[in-house]
């Protein structure tokens, strides 16, 4: 039995999945001619509360062109410390969009407004803040969730500043469930927000941008420079919509498996800190982390390394009980 917790990326389409994606009405997507792409765009724009949404290729190209359209060169990006936005996407806001980020401390990945509000910058003498961005879940955190009144208090210093307000939602799917809160209820204090279909929903491939018209008129722009111009993609939207709509429910049990496994392993010795055990994640810190995961590897249990000494089990829907037993007596060994 191999059972992949290194991510919930790893996910595979189901037969249903693939049988839509064989149905998907097409056309040319640059052209913007592909029905079933401006469909999903206009269910996620809907769903979040957004006047329009753009289809990209992937988080990261999602995230990266919103900061090229949100900001000027040689502005900073306000972000927490660990963001995905810098710390794992190579560089390319500085590469890209010619800004740099400024970091907040972010305890558990949720950063204090006053954080916030003091790395602001003003002064002739410094690069001015062009954007404010979190993330929600918080994945190097451990897939720790934002508050509502921590967002809401950063929506008022973002409005008063007149500075942008950006969601990576990369998994805010696993943020709303643990909320128990609608999309909108969220997105109403974001200006733009980049949500997956991959991550946790099964979708193969795709995130999208969502936000005003005009910013995502300016997004179209950065796509195509990125090379995300997407002809036929109607087949991938298919199985975004797919995901969408019948992969949101099972997140609740992707989260109580993660619990479960949080507290077992907490039991028998692994320091884990189960405060941040919220959504799907669970980190162990472990001293001979690459020892470790090679011998659970060689009993079909992979885990995610994150550090020398850090490493982490993902939940996902096709991870079954008897999966994650299987793991829990693997690891536990
Ligand atoms: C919070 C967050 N944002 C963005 C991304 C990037 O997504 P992708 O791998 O689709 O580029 C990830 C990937 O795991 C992520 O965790």
């Amino acid at each position: 039995m191999i059972v992949d917790l290194r991510s919930d990326t790893v996910t595979v389409p189901t037969l249903q999945m693939r049988q839509v994606m064989l149905e998907a009405a097409v056309g040319d997507d640059v052209y913007g001619e592909d029905p079933t792409v401006n469909a999903l765009q206009e269910l996620v724009a809907d769903l979040l509360g957004f006047e329009a949404a753009l289809f990209t290729t992937s988080g990261v190209q999602a995230n990266q062109i919103a900061i090229a359209a949100h900001t000027q060169r040689g502005q900073e990006v306000i972000c927490t410390e660990g963001a995905h936005i810098y710390e794992y996407e190579l560089g390319m806001m500085a590469a890209f969009a010619g800004v740099v980020p400024r970091f907040v401390p972010a305890p558990k990945g949720v950063p204090d407004p006053l954080e916030v509000r003091k790395a602001i910058r003003r002064s002739v003498h410094q690069s001015p803040s062009g954007l404010i961005a979190l993330e929600n879940t918080h994945n190097r955190a451990g897939g720790t969730v934002v508050p509502l009144d921590v967002i809401a208090a950063i929506r008022a210093i973002s409005l008063e500043e007149g500075i942008p307000l950006h969601l990576d939602g990369a998994r805010v799917w696993n943020a709303l469930t643990a909320l128990h809160i609608e999309p909108r209820v969220m997105m109403q204090h974001f200006d733009s927000a980049a949500v997956c279909l991959s991550k946790g929903l099964g979708a193969p491939v795709g995130s999208l941008i969502a936000g005003s018209k005009a910013f995502i008129k300016e997004c179209h722009r950065y796509r195509k420079m990125l090379g995300g111009g997407m002809r036929q993609a109607g087949m991938l939207a298919a199985a975004g919509m797919y995901a969408l709509t019948n992969h949101q429910s099972l997140l609740e049990k992707t989260h109580a498996q993660a619990k479960h496994l949080g507290h077992y392993l907490a039991t028998k010795g692994f320091e884990i800190d189960l405060e941040r055990v919220q959504t799907n994640m669970v980190y162990i810190r472990l001293s001979d982390a690459p020892a470790r995961l090679e011998q659970w590897a060689a009993q079909g249990v992979r885990a995610g390394m994150m550090t020398e000494d850090l490493v982490r089990l993902v939940t996902h829907f096709q991870i079954t009980d008897e999966m994650l037993e299987h793991a829990i007596q693997v690891i536990t060994q």
